[in-house]
């Protein structure tokens, strides 16, 4: 049986992609079964769509609280019978009230080669510490923002004339061959 995820997005969605398109194979043991974005304008939603996907838009403005937000976010998974969460770009904190409910269940990509670089800017921040070497980290979602346990790492070289731009996406490229990766080891090992 493939274990049934849904994909979290805020933007352009190419991981949610790339995970999707992976999950598409016969053999791999994870479906998308939703996407769901907080943002109502995420191009990603479109991408989901056209690919024949279930997709949702929970707008987190429309919610005073943030764990009314997430309330919502926990019965829209809980009744898509969801057992795997993959946030992909999704850019909202989840707190306390919400990653202690998928504990264990709920995975991040992040564009850095964690301990480094939490947070934002994480092109910028490795330029401006003159790094040689950046990357991504797959990692589970435990409280403490963009900590939890690693999961899988992939390197890209730093170039002299890099731009975070340019960086970012070297960055992306090397993302779109991790998270597939690393869910299918994680869904073989459940
Ligand atoms: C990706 O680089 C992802 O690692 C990053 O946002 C981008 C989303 O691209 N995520 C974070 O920074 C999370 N803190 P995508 O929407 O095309 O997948």
């Amino acid at each position: 049986m493939k274990t049934r995820i849904a994909v979290l997005i805020s933007g352009s969605g190419s991981n949610m992609q790339s995970l999707a398109h992976a999950c598409r194979g016969a053999d791999f043991p994870a479906k998308v079964e939703l996407v769901i974005s907080n943002n109502p304008k995420a191009k990603g939603i479109g991408i989901a769509d056209a690919m024949g996907l279930k997709t949702c838009v929970i707008n987190h403005r429309e919610f005073e609280q943030r764990k009314e937000f997430e309330q919502q976010l926990d019965i829209k998974l809980r009744n898509n019978r969801i057992e795997l969460v993959c946030l992909a770009g999704f850019m909202r904190v989840l707190s306390p009230f919400f990653v202690q409910k998928w504990q264990g269940r709920l995975l991040n990509i992040h564009p850095s080669l964690l301990p480094k670089f939490r947070g934002l800017n994480t092109h910028e921040q490795a330029l401006k510490a003159k790094e040689k070497i950046h990357g991504c980290t797959v990692h589970e979602v435990v409280n403490e923002l963009d900590s939890g346990p690693i999961l899988g790492q992939a390197e890209v070289p730093v170039l002299p004339e890099d731009t975070p731009a340019s960086l970012a996406q070297r960055v992306l490229a090397a993302e779109h061959k991790l998270y597939p990766q690393v869910l299918r080891e994680f869904c073989a090992n459940l």
